[in-house]
């Protein structure tokens, strides 16, 4: 029998650099409630790295050498828990109101461009919940107001003239892959129901590929939430479950952000236990049968 590993301790001082530059870094902040993990996964990398103290590993974290352990590190600490179909309050919020009136706006004014951008998208679940939710949308309203010139056969899922872009985000590499492969076993496709497994999922196997259609308009790429650049012009965001690792002084600086890349009257879709209150007042609340969405009431300048 192999004995287990000592543990390298791990001091106060070190425990609060390596704290600090992980906030830095990504925006995630570790409480009393949360250093624990944050100390097993410190164990981890420390044992991975075979180094043999913390203030080693923080120097080689700072060094040029170790960008990539740095984010192997922030991997390590990032939680990816995402499902289909999430806090569907919201989501029924999102698609039979705050959808359809965005369509409806933009059909008025001739503008047919969609963006929605989730940042923090994990595995892909949710920029694909919201792709077939669009999808639907748009085929419904294509139902109320035919467009004359669109007698296109295969019907293609966004109907011309729409454009739809879904830029998914996240800063951890692993869940980014397994998005853009975007197959799903059994145990994840537990809350897709069978009308959608059917028009926008093909069986592979014993498990379930996103139709090439809906993968066209969801595009994952690397950001991290802390930088100040953020993607510009989205009528929608979700950042659902992020929000919840940062502390309230990186929150205030992440909802700015986001209020200077919508639209003026977009919206910002936030997770079932986060909230924007005391963070900021340039968004308006938006309620509808236990679902809540966020709304711009400002134009950004
Ligand atoms: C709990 S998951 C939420 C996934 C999805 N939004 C949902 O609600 O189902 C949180 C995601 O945020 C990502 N994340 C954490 N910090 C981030 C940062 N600074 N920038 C971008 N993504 C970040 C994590 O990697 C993780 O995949």
């Amino acid at each position: 029998m192999s004995t287990p590993a000592l543990a390298i301790q791990l001091s106060d001082a070190e425990m609060r650099l390596l704290q600090a530059l992980v906030y830095q870094e990504c925006g995630m902040y570790f409480d009393a409630r949360r250093t624990h993990f944050l100390q097993d996964r410190l164990q981890r990398r420390l044992r991975e790295c075979r180094m043999d103290s913390f203030y080693n590993y923080y120097r080689l974290l700072i060094s040029a050498e170790g960008k990539q352990e740095l984010a192997q590190l922030l991997e390590n600490l990032t939680v990816n828990e995402t499902s289909f179909f999430r806090n569907k309050a919201q989501l029924d919020l999102f698609h039979k109101s705050i959808l359809d009136d965005i369509i409806r706006e933009k059909q008025a004014a001739g503008d047919h461009y969609l963006r929605i951008w989730s940042a923090g998208c994990s595995t892909g679940q949710e920029p694909y919940t919201v792709a077939m939710l669009v999808a639907d949308a748009l085929a419904y309203h294509q139902l109320r107001m035919p467009n004359p010139g669109a007698t296109m056969w295969p019907k293609p899922l966004i109907p011309p003239p729409w454009k739809v872009e879904i830029p998914a985000s996240d800063i951890n590499y692993t869940v980014l892959r397994a998005g853009q492969e975007a197959i799903y076993n059994e145990h994840q496709m537990a809350s897709v129901d069978y009308s959608y497994r059917l028009r926008y999922f093909d069986k592979v196997g014993e498990r379930y590929a996103i139709k090439k259609t809906i993968k066209e308009i969801v595009h994952f790429d690397f950001h991290n939430l802390k930088t100040e650049f953020v993607p510009q012009r989205n009528d929608i965001i979700f950042c659902r479950n992020v929000m919840m690792y940062f502390d309230e002084a990186e929150q205030k600086r992440l909802v700015e952000k986001f209020h200077r890349c919508l639209r003026p009257g977009g919206y910002l879709l936030v997770g079932h236990a986060e909230s924007l209150l005391g963070l900021t007042n340039k968004f308006t609340m938006v309620y509808r049968d236990s679902g809540t969405a966020y709304r711009s009431n400002e134009v950004p300048q």
